[in-house]
């Protein structure tokens, strides 16, 4: 889908992190697909790390993804940046001057997506948000301790999310069956942000049959058709 996606002319790439697109950075990395031209624009940081943290989402992009594939320009919120609202509206502005093409998700248990939490407006642009307990301890396994998780991220906002051009949102496991339930078959609510997908007109949902186990009808597709 990514390499039709450069055939197709796509130029901007918003990118995810998390254990989600792990397998298809895996994939990209063996892959003839060149990223020269092309330009990421990722959908959060973590407020306190900086690219040198092996916990931010900076290192991780680097390791999993940018050094074995460049890009013409990487784009990543900075979560150390001294004034936090400057670099939202610093975001907003790399955002608004690069427009996404395809738009990688993943989702969190409580149906967040980027780092927006259930209660986000839909229309909201970049922003400082608090993490929730769910999410903090979701994301504990990549720290020593609990504690270590912050307990803040810039997360890019739903409103620039919902104009990228096309999104695919990709999900695994059981733990995340509930989430996917609720923004396909449930109704558009703040509650479950990823639910405002519904009104977006070009979202491709890739889910293995764990994830899916709670709809009433679903489709898995070979993770190669990727
Ligand atoms: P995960 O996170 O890929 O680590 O499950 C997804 C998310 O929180 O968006």
């Amino acid at each position: 889908m990514l390499e039709q996606g450069l055939k197709d002319g796509a130029k901007v790439f918003g990118l995810a992190t998390g254990s989600t697109p792990e397998t298809l950075y895996q994939e990209l990395n063996k892959s003839n697909v060149d990223f020269t031209n092309s330009i990421s624009v990722n959908l959060d940081e973590y407020v306190g790390l900086g690219k040198e943290d092996k916990q931010s989402y900076s290192y991780f992009m680097n390791d999993r993804l940018f050094d074995t594939k460049p890009f013409k320009e990487n784009y990543l919120p900075d979560g150390k940046a001294s004034d936090l609202d400057k670099e939202c509206e610093k975001y907003n502005e790399i955002i608004a001057k690069n427009p996404i093409d395809i738009q990688i998700l993943g989702i969190g248990q409580n149906g967040h997506i980027g780092f927006n939490e259930p209660g986000t407006n839909f229309d909201v642009e970049t922003q400082v948000v608090d993490l929730t307990e769910s999410t903090i301890n979701a994301n504990k396994k990549y720290f020593d301790n609990i504690e270590e998780v912050p307990s803040q991220a810039l997360s890019m906002g739903i409103g620039s999310i919902m104009k990228s051009k096309k999104i695919v949102l990709i999900a695994y496991g059981l733990e995340k069956s509930d989430a996917i339930k609720n923004m396909i078959e449930g109704s558009v609510t703040k509650d479950v942000p990823a639910s405002v997908l519904q009104k977006h007109n070009d979202v491709t949902v890739i889910i293995d049959k764990d994830a899916a186990s709670k709809l009433s009808i679903f489709m898995v597709l070979p993770f190669q058709q990727i």
